[in-house]
């Protein structure tokens, strides 16, 4: 299947699974355990659940999702469980394949000069980068160009090393860190050109990821673009449990990003990274 496929070439599997769970609900009373489940499920992922219920048993995949531990959704406990294991260093952030860092951040650059300095473009004061990690992206692509850069990600650790170690004198432009979930993030209004979401709109829910999609655009400053680069499913959409990674297909994407209330400039595909491995694009968006 080509990756720009539409999702309703998906429409047959979907229709049966509609009609099933349309049946289900008629016939199940209100109050079942089942009914319970499939209605969590389906009001945090109301895009990417179907797909999922494809491949896992919707007992399975409340669990791993919508159960709470510690007073966390076990989606969320698993990743931040993940990424303390993880170490603060370029090759942490890449996930072994640091080699294709430089091509990631390449890139990157030419994706942002569409959007970047230049009349009718986005200026160059202050962008934001979510799940920054030890700021790779932001030492690699931003702090050569804007004048100062603001950095959130939930793992305390990553945000030391950048300030302290990784950045270098970079770190004096840096404005703020944020600690935070990015679920919980409250971004200040009007204040970034560009808001860049890297292989962390993966870790989000769809409900969560169109929620701050739109903090994200009440963020913007005049002509500012959000953009996420992240990994996206050839097909349907893919849950990895061990680190709640969820890769949706560009449809599927789309679709939450409309939901928020926000309009596509421009999508391109990352070259330069092995066939074999999962296709990642960049969605430009305001
Ligand atoms: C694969 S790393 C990518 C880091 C960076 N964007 C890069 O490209 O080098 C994913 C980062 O997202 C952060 N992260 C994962 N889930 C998050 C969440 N829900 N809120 C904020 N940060 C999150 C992790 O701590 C980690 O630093």
């Amino acid at each position: 299947m080509s990756d720009t496929t539409s999702i309703t070439e998906y429409s047959g599997t979907h229709q049966a699974f509609h009609d099933h769970w349309a049946k289900t609900d008629d016939d199940m009373c209100l109050h079942s355990m089942s009914f319970h489940l499939h209605d969590a499920l389906r009001e945090e992922f109301f895009s990417s659940y179907l797909h999922l219920l494809e491949q896992i048993p919707l007992g399975k995949l409340h669990a791993v999702t919508c159960e709470y531990i510690n007073g966390e959704k076990q989606f969320y406990h698993r990743a931040q469980k993940f990424y303390e294991d993880v170490t603060p260093s370029e090759e942490g952030m890449m996930g072994d394949f640091v080699e294709l860092s430089e091509v990631d951040l390449e890139g990157s650059r030419q994706f942002l000069k569409k959007f970047v300095g230049g009349p009718g473009k986005a200026s160059t004061k202050r962008a934001l980068d979510c799940g920054c990690g030890i700021g790779r992206v932001s030492k690699g692509v931003f702090f050569p160009i804007f004048e100062t850069m603001e950095m959130a990600d939930m793992t305390e650790e990553f945000l030391l090393h950048a300030h302290e170690e990784y950045l270098g004198d970079y770190a004096d432009r840096v404005e703020s860190y944020y600690c935070y979930n990015l679920k919980d993030l409250i971004l200040p209004p009007i204040r970034y050109d560009v808001v860049w979401i890297q292989w962390v709109a993966c870790h989000l829910t769809d409900k969560d990821l169109m929620e701050f999609l739109k903090r994200c655009q009440t963020s913007l400053r005049p002509n500012g673009v959000i953009i996420i680069k992240d990994n996206m499913a050839r097909q349907g959409c893919k849950l990895d449990p061990t680190d709640s990674s969820l890769q949706r297909h560009l449809d599927v994407m789309k679709f939450i990003i409309g939901k928020a209330g926000l309009k596509v400039l421009d999508v391109q595909k990352q070259e330069g990274f092995p066939e074999v491995m999962v296709p990642i694009w960049m969605i430009a968006m305001r």
